[in-house]
């Protein structure tokens, strides 16, 4: 199968390849599995006092459309607050690579990384809130 130019950018240069410290507080961690051929994507936000993205990172065992999905994700997440990331689309990271339906559910993994990422961001926050730990 023939992958776009975009697909192909993101593959031979994936942007943002590497890790945070998961016992970070500022940083949420998503790692998701898909089913249907056994891919793995982990994708990790830095969030900052102001509750903006600052910074993103993925590591992504998968064929060259979960690698560049998630690329391009963490491209999209850098600068968004974490509504805005919850907001991205795996149908706009579809449109963006043309990638073609069988290659839908690898967009479908980075979508869901960024959701797992703010989720666990968010469990983690809530427990460290020094309002919550503060007897009155
Ligand atoms: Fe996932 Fe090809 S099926 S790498
Ligand atoms: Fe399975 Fe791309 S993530 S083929």
């Amino acid at each position: 199968m023939a992958y776009s130019d975009k697909v192909l950018d993101h593959y031979n240069a994936p942007r943002n390849v590497g890790s945070f410290d998961k016992a970070d507080p500022h940083v949420g961690t998503g790692v998701v599995g898909a089913p249907e051929c056994g891919d793995v994507m982990k994708l990790q936000i830095k969030v900052n006092a102001e509750g903006v993205i600052e910074d993103a990172k993925f590591k992504t065992f998968g064929c060259g459309s979960a690698i560049a999905s998630s690329s391009l994700a963490t491209e999209w997440l850098k600068g968004k607050s974490l509504d805005e990331a919850g907001d991205i689309k795996n149908t706009e990271i579809v449109k963006e690579l043309s990638l073609p339906p069988v290659k839908v559910h690898c967009s479908v993994l980075a979508e869901d990384a960024i959701k797992a990422a703010l989720k666990d961001y968010k469990s983690k926050s809530e427990t460290e809130s020094p309002l919550a730990a503060t007897p009155s």
